[in-house]
């Protein structure tokens, strides 16, 4: 078993869609670690996603990542980054396949409804960025 880290951005969770959301995530077999409703500030956003800093599109994202509550959460699943990509879908919804997360709930290629790490390696890092030790269980 291992770990990743997801959050529900801020145009689903005020749309109402968390539960769904959390609902299809269980039912494919993720279990919670941790999980909270929380609001970035736009600075601690744009930590977040330092990686993305010389983006085009990086002011924008790190507008609309703090523009409402998100909730983060630590899931654990055997092979939890490469299958929760997967329940995802692409990051342009356009592009999503069916039944994905993002295909059913995402708005557009940046209001993308979820988060979902890269590696195992980034899973530990934003996990950590969120969540104290004994929060995580
Ligand atoms: P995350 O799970 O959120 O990291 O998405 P990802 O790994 O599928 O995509 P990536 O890391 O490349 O981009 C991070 C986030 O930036 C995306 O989820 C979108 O919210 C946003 N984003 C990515 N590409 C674009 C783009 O071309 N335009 C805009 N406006 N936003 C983008
Ligand atoms: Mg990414």
């Amino acid at each position: 078993t291992n770990r990743t880290f997801t959050m529900i951005k801020p145009d689903a969770v005020a749309e109402g869609n968390s539960g769904a959301i959390i609902k299809m995530i269980e039912e494919a077999g993720f279990r919670i670690v941790a999980v909270k409703k929380f609001q970035l500030t736009k600075d601690r956003a744009g930590e977040f996603y330092a990686v993305h800093s010389a983006r085009p599109f990086y002011n924008d994202l790190c507008a609309y990542m703090s523009s409402g509550p998100i909730i983060p959460m630590i899931l654990e699943k055997e092979n939890a980054v490469a299958d929760f990509r997967k329940l995802i879908g692409a990051t342009n919804p356009a592009q999503a396949e069916e039944g994905t997360i993002r295909k059913l709930f995402a708005k557009s290629i940046e209001a993308n409804a979820i988060h979902g790490s890269d590696s195992d390696e980034n899973a530990k890092i934003e996990g950590d960025f969120f969540f104290a030790g004994v929060e995580q269980f």
